[in-house]
C-alpha cells in the first residue's frame, strides 16, 4: 500500500480498512491480517500508557511508537503517525520538526487533528515531502473544546462547517480524512463531496473504509462500550482464563511437565 492506493482504493469503490497498533507484535498481528493502513493513533497515551487523554501522549512517545510498529511490520504496510496535542500548533517549521521525526521513525504519513488555525502547517507539511491525514468530527485532543466525547455535526450549522473543512483539507493537499462520530448522512454527504478517502469511525457505512482501536476492536478493552465500537473478539476474557490457568497450574505443579523441563 502507497499514499497513490489510496486514491486508486475510491475510485475502484474497494473499501479502506485501518487499525490501530502501537508496538512490535500488534504491527505484526495487524500488518499480517491483510488490513490496509495502521494507525500509531495517539490513544496509545490511553489503551497503552493509561492517561485518561489523549493530550498527554508526546512526540518522544509517539516516535519510539512508530519505530517499533515498523519493526513489526510488512514492509508493504503504510503506516500513519499521529502529530500529538498541541505538536502542530507552535508554528510551521517546529511542526515539521516533530513532523520528520515520526517520519524518520518509520511513519509513512502523519495525521494532524482539525484544520482551522494551522492550515498553513498543514500545506507547509505537504509541500515538505510528507503526507498529511485529515481528522475531523469528534478530535479528541480538543476534547476540553468540545465539552466530551459526543457526536459531532448534529446541528445545521455545524454540518456545513464540517463540510468546509473537510473540503479545505482536501485543497491543503490532504491524502485522505479520518471522521470521527458524525452522523451516517453526514459521513456520506463528506465522503461523496471528496476525491480522496474519508475513512470513518462511528461514521456509519457510506464512507471509503473504517478504522478502529486495536484493543476495542479484540476486546481488550472491556470498559469500554461506546456505540460504534463492534468487538470482533473477547480478548480480555482470554487473556485472563490463560493468566488465571497459568496461575492454577503453577500452584497444581502441573507446569511445567517434564517435556517443559531440561535434562542434564
Ligand atoms: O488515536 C487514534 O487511535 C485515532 C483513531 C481513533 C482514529 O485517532
Amino acid at each position: 500500500m502507497n499514499i497513490a492506493d489510496f486514491k486508486k482504493m475510491k475510485i475502484e469503490k474497494r473499501k479502506i480498512s485501518m487499525v490501530t497498533a502501537y508496538d512490535y507484535f500488534s504491527a505484526k498481528l495487524v500488518s499480517e491480517s491483510g488490513i490496509d493502513c495502521i494507525l500509531v493513533g495517539d490513544s496509545v497515551a490511553m489503551v497503552v500508557h493509561g492517561f485518561d487523554s489523549t493530550l498527554c501522549a508526546t512526540v518522544d512517545m509517539m516516535a519510539t511508537h512508530v519505530a517499533a510498529v515498523q519493526r513489526g511490520a510488512h514492509t508493504d504496510a503504510f503506516i500513519v503517525g499521529d502529530m500529538p496535542f498541541l505538536s502542530f500548533r507552535q508554528g510551521p517549521h517546529h511542526a515539521v520538526a516533530a513532523a520528520g521525526r515520526l517520519m524518520q521513525a518509520g511513519a509513512h504519513s502523519i495525521k494532524i487533528e482539525g484544520v482551522d488555525g494551522h492550515e498553513d502547517v498543514i500545506l507547509h507539511c505537504v509541500q515538505s515531502g510528507i503526507p498529511v491525514m485529515g481528522h475531523l468530527g469528534l478530535t479528541p485532543q480538543f476534547i476540553h473544546q468540545l465539552g466530551g466525547y459526543k457526536v459531532q455535526g448534529k446541528e445545521k450549522l455545524a454540518q456545513e462547517k464540517l463540510l468546509e473543512q473537510a473540503m479545505t483539507l482536501e485543497r491543503l493537499g490532504c491524502f485522505a480524512l479520518v471522521l470521527e462520530c458524525v452522523p451516517a448522512v453526514l459521513a456520506q454527504e463528506i465522503s461523496k463531496s471528496l476525491s480522496i478517502p474519508v475513512i470513518g469511525i462511528g461514521a456509519g457505512k457510506d464512507v471509503d473504509g473504517q478504522v478502529l482501536v486495536y484493543h476495542d476492536l479484540l476486546g481488550f478493552n472491556p470498559d469500554f462500550k461506546p456505540k460504534f465500537v463492534r468487538k470482533f473478539a473477547e480478548g480480555y476474557g482470554w487473556a485472563q482464563s490463560a493468566l488465571t490457568q497459568f496461575r492454577q497450574e503453577v500452584l497444581d505443579q502441573t507446569f511445567p511437565s517434564e517435556l517443559e523441563s531440561y535434562k542434564s
